[in-house]
């Protein structure tokens, strides 16, 4: 089995015999769908393959039909497909529709089927990891401008968050988000830019604070944050999770505060996704161990 196939191998079926789901991405080495994955359907003695496939911009199209014609059951997509994955599917879910793009595709009975975990996974990663229930919460969001804030901030409002606070480095990035999500749902939306002053007074009105930037990724990174303005009854939610501790979270626990990171996001987007394809549920548990041992 190699670590990553490409166009090719679909074209001339030189795959595992067993090879029936996949991740698509470009790159797509780093991605840990694969280990997750391969653990439940093993656990669960479901004799399928899940490779990684490396496709180009505009490969997409092509590769859907190659994957039916092979019988694959379905797909992961990710970054830069995920546009093109919702525009080659016949029947689109809500999720979709709500979020733009597609994440997970089940190939069934001839039609292509798309579906979008990442938000309901969030959404699920959130209440477990905090024991909380997002609809009626008071949210910040940091990043939300970004492309996963954007679904992030979406995701919120459409399962009824109370109120929500957007922040982003670049305000006039939120003004289209803002309007879109005021006129499609009852969550009450506040703007913000990112300065000192403007965090910390939003973080009073709130319980969950989630950093959907890309600061602390890096070591040399400034927190998205003015950390002395984390109290313990604060929720924080980082959702990168490598490194897993962030500067954000380790002032968040330091303070008192409840803290997770976007590896509850990634599982449970995969854990709906495995759902949807097999109708079995996967070993939430098991799943961490595959992608963190
Ligand atoms: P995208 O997700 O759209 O590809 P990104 O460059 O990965 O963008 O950035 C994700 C988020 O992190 C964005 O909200 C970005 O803010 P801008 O929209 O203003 O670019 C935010 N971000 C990245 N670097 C930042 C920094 N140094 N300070 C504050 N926010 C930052």
């Amino acid at each position: 089995m190699k670590h990553v196939y490409t166009i090719s191998d679909l074209r001339e079926n030189s795959l595992p015999e067993n090879a029936k789901l996949a991740v698509l991405g470009y790159p797509v080495s780093h991605s840990a769908s694969p280990q997750m994955h391969q653990a439940a359907l093993d656990a669960l003695n479901i004799d399928i393959s899940y490779i990684r496939l490396e496709l180009k911009p505009g490969e997409l199209t092509e590769a859907f039909t190659l994957m039916q014609g092979l019988g694959f059951l379905g797909c992961n997509v990710t970054i830069p497909h995920k546009l093109e994955a919702r525009e080659n599917s016949h029947v689109i879910s809500d999720s979709v529709k709500a979020l733009g793009v597609a994440n997970t595709i089940h190939f069934k009975d001839g039609k292509i089927l798309a579906d979008n975990t990442d938000g309901p996974g969030l959404i699920q990663a959130l209440e477990e990891d905090f024991k909380t229930s997002i609809k009626g919460s008071d949210i910040l969001l940091l990043g939300a401008g970004g492309g996963a804030g954007k679904a992030i901030a979406t995701q919120l409002a459409r399962v009824g968050c109370h109120k929500l606070y957007l922040s982003n480095r670049t305000a006039s990035k939120l003004d289209d988000l803002s309007q879109k999500l005021s006129d499609n749902y009852a969550a009450s939306i506040h703007t913000i830019g990112n300065s000192a002053e403007e965090l910390s007074n939003a973080a009073k009105g709130v319980t969950i604070i989630i950093n959907a930037t890309s600061l602390g990724m890096k070591p040399e990174d400034a927190a998205p944050f003015p950390l002395e303005s984390i109290c313990p009854h604060h929720l924080v939610y980082d959702a990168i999770y490598s490194p897993p501790k962030t500067e954000l979270l380790r002032a968040a626990e330091s303070a008192g505060a409840k803290t997770s990171n976007g590896l509850s996001m990634l599982i449970h987007q995969g854990a709906i996704s495995f759902q949807i394809w097999t109708e079995r549920t996967p070993d939430i548990s098991l799943m961490h161990r595959a992608i963190t041992s």
